[in-house]
């Protein structure tokens, strides 16, 4: 990366812990940090030493949103050409994330504003801090919630909660966003990272060609009827037995039928 680094990246134990890396910017998506998140997501999504995905932040914001001065302000000023290039350099990488190869995870440590709904909804699954503060502020500086934010909040949230955090601007905390599903589940901060590590640690334990083809499917059924749904998933399924190499579904069946040692029900087998 030629750019100042404004994305850090740590790998352990088969987890990759990207973060948000402007804190004395409460990690507000400037154009260089949208480019170098694209070369992080590159670099990431097939090395073997990676399972799950991680996103945090860095300091005490996960992601105030766009950046006002280097994403909008700065960008208009060349024209077109220069707005448009930003818009595919952000909502380039967030819809890498959101079919990236791996499980992942956003862990929402603080601040997240309006752009941050972006990579937020990206990731498959959320755990954020108790302490944590959500907000979709674009009202409060006379914009609508653009670049799929909208889009976000009613695929995640009931209407009535959707509209009150657009239209209102107001901030919720943690264990309000875990009440209305805006993520999967809030803990005191100083337990954040030690819950996210044990959910990565089950994904970790899954199949992983399974564990892309579902999260996939779970992201595409929701536009298909039933019937388009019920044959997309024989389809994939089909797919995934193909990629594979393992042969987990054969081989999960006769550990837990012949081998008899563990349950479906009750954990996954042995990889
Ligand atoms: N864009 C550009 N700069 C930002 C942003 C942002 N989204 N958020 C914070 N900063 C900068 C501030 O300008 C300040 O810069 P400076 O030190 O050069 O003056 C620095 O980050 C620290 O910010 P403070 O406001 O001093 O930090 P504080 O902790 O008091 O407040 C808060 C944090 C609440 C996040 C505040 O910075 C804020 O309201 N930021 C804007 C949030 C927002 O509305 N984001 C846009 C959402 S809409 C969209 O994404 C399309």
């Amino acid at each position: 990366m030629s750019e100042q680094p404004v994305v850090s990246v740590r790998v352990e134990d088969r987890i990759a812990w990207v973060k948000f890396a402007r804190p004395e910017k409460r990690n507000a998506m400037n154009p260089a940090l949208n480019r170098q998140m694209m070369e992080v997501l590159d670099d990431l999504e097939y090395r073997d030493d990676v399972g799950v995905l991680v996103l945090g932040g860095e300091g005490n914001s996960w992601s105030a949103g766009m950046d006002l001065k280097e994403y909008f302000r700065e960008t208009e000023a060349q024209g077109l050409r220069g707005v448009r290039k930003s818009q595919r350099e952000s909502y380039g990488w967030f819809r890498r994330l959101r079919w990236f190869q791996k499980p992942t995870i956003a862990m929402v440590n603080g601040w997240c504003f309006g752009g941050g709904f972006g990579p937020l909804f990206a990731c498959d699954l959320a755990i954020c801090a108790d302490e944590a503060q959500f907000g979709l502020s674009e009202i409060n500086w006379g914009i609508l919630p653009g670049g799929g934010v909208t889009k976000v909040v009613v695929d995640l949230l009931p209407m009535r909660d959707a509209m009150w955090l657009t239209l209102t601007g107001e901030l919720i905390d943690g264990k309000q966003a875990s009440a209305i599903r805006l993520v999967n589940e809030s803990v005191p901060l100083e337990r954040l990272e030690a819950r996210t590590t044990e959910v990565a640690q089950l994904l970790l334990k899954k199949n992983p060609v399974a564990l892309k083809f579902a999260k996939d499917a779970v992201r595409r059924v929701g536009v298909m009827t039933y019937d388009e749904a019920e044959d997309y998933l024989v389809r994939m399924q089909e797919a995934a037995n193909f990629h594979d190499k393992t042969d987990g579904r054969k081989e999960g069946i006769r550990q837990f039928i012949d081998e008899k040692s563990y349950k479906p029900g009750l954990g996954s087998y042995d990889l």
